[in-house]
């Protein structure tokens, strides 16, 4: 998919391939915190104000798509206090940012079951959902209750309930039951804190995608991080399995 460039984007076309779609693993919110010696919830704070930091980057660069793994299927084994925190600060996000992404002309979405999420924060999703769904800048998908192979699942389920009518099923058919099928894939995926796994995120989106993990937590992730990400980008070639042309 081209890239889609706004006034304010720091790449031209001609510099070449520009990634329409990034994804972010935010890890080490928790160590950032524990090796200053604070709680574990101060670092999902601070990883709250790196998260707003990107989200504005990356609506000013004018990339397309950007989805945050907010919280996962498995995110539910930490602590009820933890999980308490987490939830409030997504709560907190939709509402204080909503004139944010107004101006800003950004979309929020959600990847994930929202049927497993405390009803409040299901309800606010779908409000800030609704209420950007006709934005045409950024789009944010906030990745909650969500694992790669519980959206592989539901969506087997879905087809199960309303099969699709005719002719060969192949992979773009599946894609239809997917959470969001009309985003394209990620094309790159940017993990912090070092850790070299995949852990359920975009199991069937990520198939061909770019992987760039960073050294530094999350809270420390800047901007120019990003930057150096996308850079680092645009200088590998994708052959999607295939040979050099
Ligand atoms: C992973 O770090 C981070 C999380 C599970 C939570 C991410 C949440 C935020 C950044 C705040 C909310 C953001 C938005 C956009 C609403 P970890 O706790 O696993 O870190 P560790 O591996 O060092 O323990």
């Amino acid at each position: 998919m081209p890239a889609k460039q706004t006034a304010g984007s720091k790449f031209s076309p001609e510099e070449g391939r520009f990634p329409a779609h990034i994804g972010v693993i935010m890890d080490g919110n928790g160590r950032w915190a524990v090796r200053r010696g604070r709680v574990r919830t101060q670092g999902h704070l601070e990883g709250l104000k790196t998260a707003k930091k990107i989200v504005k980057a990356a609506s000013d660069m004018g990339i397309s798509y950007l989805t945050l793994y907010v919280f996962s299927t498995e995110n539910w084994k930490r602590t009820a206090e933890e999980v308490g925190f987490i939830m409030g600060l997504v709560k907190q996000y939709l509402s204080a940012e909503l004139d944010f992404f107004r101006q800003n002309r950004i979309r929020i979405r959600h990847a994930g079951d929202a049927r497993g999420l405390p009803p409040e924060i299901a309800g606010e999703i779908r409000a800030v959902c609704d209420d950007t769904r006709d934005f045409a800048g950024l789009q944010v998908i906030l990745a909650l209750n969500y694992g790669g192979r519980d959206e592989i699942i539901r969506g087997i389920k879905r087809l199960l309930e309303a099969p699709p009518s005719g002719g060969e099923f192949t992979e773009a058919s599946f894609r239809q039951y997917l959470d969001n099928p009309d985003v394209p894939d990620p094309d790159l995926i940017i993990r912090t804190a070092g850790e070299m796994r995949i852990s359920n995120f975009l199991l069937w989106e990520g198939a061909y995608t770019e992987y760039w993990v960073s050294e530094k937590m999350w809270p420390d992730f800047t901007e120019d991080d990003l930057a150096a990400a996308i850079e680092r980008f645009r200088g590998r070639e994708r052959r999607y399995g295939g040979v050099q042309g």
